[in-house]
């Protein structure tokens, strides 16, 4: 069969200008901003690979639904335009809206953990596993052993290790079990998907405990395109059929829509639960606002509805992974050892061998970021020990076994060429590993640490 390139499927209408610094610039910016690339200025920035959260560009039908933004207090149009998009496209019955992603998983932990309580999840994510500590409980990781090695090709490195999840029941007992916590595409693996058939004998495994399945659909398209294109029987769906299907295995979720729906800003919280719906109403008026805008703007909920009906659109979805995959085999063409496979949303450098002379305690990946954004102005971001943070009950650093640097793609917004000259950004990078030294914590915050922190070079 002949391939067939992908191509962005839409054109380009509006621009925005970048530039590029000079090196003394950014030596200067990123010393002054303790070599944490969280603390750059946008301004002193190139090209901008340190999330996809939030950055993405909105479609000229999502800035027309923002001229259509009620701004009543309560019952605004909008909401009801997003809770129907919810239902229809997500399955879950009622949504609560929240200014983004963490504001949901705040209102779901306080309502479903008590104290002394274990959330097993494949894989932590920083904020979702700050929650459930905050609220009292343990998170437990059961995502299979293929998640950690970076060189593992399993097609579904999301997948969840049945035996791990068998061993917590019997340690701890379900009824200490509140739900169990599934990401879609798991970002910290390396944006690596779950199978339809694991997460199908995860709903019986649940329903046979009788423990809640939460789903994290903060990126649940980009895993329904994994499905489609490796999973057998799957080929033949549409991206909409399987992010449906993904969904309503789940009893709620948790959404950051800055990401997959591609608005700059909003989230929320979904379920099936008429009583459940009452608790969450109950707490978002709390800390969000009133349970028909949650923190958003009626505008910013319209144009979250109509990037929901974009974000599964097969042409769309292909576009996304395939720009992904294209800096990846780039880079991996290039000898870069990176995770594989590419993950959805970015491809992760692994700082272990690229800097085999910084030991884990003096932050490679942390010290790799700096370095790429010295060299090009390329901003990527840390996922190793920095953001894995310290133990909440001995207060020793966790040492997670994936070190990387993550190359985020926005959705929408650069082109191949930028990511030619991204790859050759790491390519320069790669040639001078040997001098780039390991760093020491300035400043390190108790609580999620990579935002803040600040660092200097060990030497
Ligand atoms: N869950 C996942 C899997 C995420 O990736 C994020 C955010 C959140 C929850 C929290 O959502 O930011 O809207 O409050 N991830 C961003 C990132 C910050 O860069 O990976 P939020």
């Amino acid at each position: 069969m002949a391939h067939h390139s992908w191509a962005e499927p839409y054109k380009i209408k509006m621009v925005e200008l970048i530039k590029m610094t000079s090196r003394e610039e950014r030596e200067k910016a990123i010393r002054e901003a303790g070599y944490n690339t969280f603390l750059l200025r946008s301004e002193d920035v190139y090209i901008d690979l340190l999330t996809d959260s939030g950055v993405g560009a909105m479609s000229d039908q999502q800035w027309a639904g923002m001229m259509l933004g009620d701004e009543a207090y309560a019952g605004s149009r909008n909401f009801y335009h997003l809770r129907d998009t919810v239902e229809e496209y997500y399955s879950y019955r009622y949504t609560v809206p929240t200014h983004q992603g963490r504001g949901a998983e705040n209102i779901l932990s306080q309502i479903l953990i008590e104290p002394g309580d274990f959330v097993p999840g494949n894989m932590y994510f920083t904020t979702t596993r700050l929650h459930q500590e905050l609220a009292g409980a343990t998170f437990v990781d059961v995502i299979i052993d293929e998640a950690h090695d970076p060189v593992s090709e399993h097609p579904f490195k999301g997948n969840v290790d049945f035996a791990k999840l068998d061993a917590l029941v019997e340690r701890v007992g379900a009824g200490h079990i509140p739900y169990v916590c599934i990401a879609t595409c798991v970002n910290m693996a390396g944006g690596q998907p779950i199978s339809l058939e694991n997460l199908r004998r995860l709903r019986k495994w649940c329903d046979q405990h009788d423990i809640m399945l939460v789903h994290d659909m903060t990126r649940v398209a980009e895993n329904a395109y994994f499905i489609q294109q490796r999973e057998h029987g799957q080929q033949d769906r549409s991206i909409r059929e399987i992010v449906h299907e993904i969904c309503s295995l789940t009893d709620a979720a948790t959404m950051s829509s800055k990401k997959d729906a591609m608005v700059n800003i909003g989230g929320f919280l979904a379920m099936n639960d008429p009583g459940f719906y009452e608790k969450a109403c109950a707490l978002v008026v709390v800390y969000e606002g009133l349970h028909t805008y949650g923190g958003m703007a009626g505008r910013d909920m319209e144009a979250l509805a109509i990037g929901i009906t974009e974000s599964v659109q097969d042409d769309h979805i292909r576009a996304r992974v395939g720009q992904v995959e294209y800096l990846g085999q780039k880079l991996i063409a290039g000898g870069v050892p990176v995770v594989q496979p590419i993950g959805g949303h970015a491809v992760f450098l692994d700082a272990r061998r690229i800097l085999p002379h910084i030991p884990q305690e003096q932050f490679p990946a942390q010290a790799l970021a700096a370095a790429l954004y010295e060299e090009s102005g390329v901003r990527s971001m840390e996922r190793g020990v920095v953001s894995a943070g310290r133990d909440a009950a001995t207060g020793e650093n966790h040492m997670p076994k994936l070190e990387l640097v993550r190359l985020t793609i926005p959705r929408r917004v650069y082109t191949q060429a930028h990511m030619d000259v991204t790859a050759e950004a790491v390519f320069s990078v790669m040639e001078k590993a040997e001098a780039i030294q390991g760093l020491r914590f300035t400043y390190e915050p108790e609580m999620l640490r990579f935002f803040q922190a600040r660092f200097e070079p060990v030497a």
